[in-house]
């Protein structure tokens, strides 16, 4: 195990399979991990950061040497108020290497004491991003397998309010939540008949 700190960061909206398995990946290899979750992103976010904060901490109440936390402006600023030694980040097909390495490069430039590490997340999740599953659950697809069923459950919450107040489940997500032009007809016609 490395001794030290080592920082997670990222914007988690939402957490994914794949965060998750490298959370616990990077808990095994570090002897504390601080996942930190973006505050000033200039993205829009689907939650808030209050409620990436919540599901994280639900997420990895299990893993004792685990924290979550936020931050703000230059992630090495806050990695060095820290005393971390580390940062992890992921890397899943080649795609993502170039936007890391560069970005692992500008941090040296900024901090040169901070390494990057990366670690791969295991490859049943190397398709999964969090834009990806925000646009599968926007659509009304199933996201099942590719969150944890606490996000599962915040996305049917956010993108159907009425879910909760009815309390009844979604088929997960089976039925297009807006469906398309035709089956409106389709439904008009049918009450019309
Ligand atoms: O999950 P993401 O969106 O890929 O995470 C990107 C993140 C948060 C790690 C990166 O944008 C970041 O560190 N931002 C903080 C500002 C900063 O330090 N920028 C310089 C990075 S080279």
């Amino acid at each position: 195990m490395h001794k030290g700190l080592a920082i997670y960061p990222g914007s988690f909206d939402p957490t994914t399979n794949g965060h998750l398995d490298l959370i616990e990946r990077g808990a095994k290899i570090f002897e504390e991990l601080v996942v930190a979750i973006l505050r000033n992103s200039e993205k829009s976010p689907m939650f808030s950061v209050a409620e990436r904060l919540e599901m994280l901490r639900e997420l990895t109440a299990h893993l004792k040497n685990v924290r979550i936390d936020t931050f703000d402006g230059l992630m090495v600023e806050y990695a060095k108020s820290l005393e971390a030694t580390c940062i992890l980040r992921g890397i899943r097909a080649i795609s993502d290497y170039e936007y890391e390495l560069q970005m692992a490069l500008m941090n040296r430039k900024l901090e040169p004491t901070l390494e990057t590490v990366f670690m791969m997340p295991a490859d049943k999740y190397s398709y999964v991003s969090s834009r990806l599953v925000r646009e599968v659950a926007r659509a009304g697809g199933p996201v099942k397998g590719l969150v944890p069923e606490v996000v599962e459950e915040k996305l049917r919450e956010k993108l159907d309010p009425a879910y909760k107040l009815r309390g009844i489940r979604r088929l997960d997500f089976a039925e297009p939540i807006g469906g398309s032009e035709l089956d409106r007809r389709e439904r008009k016609r049918k009450k019309k008949a």
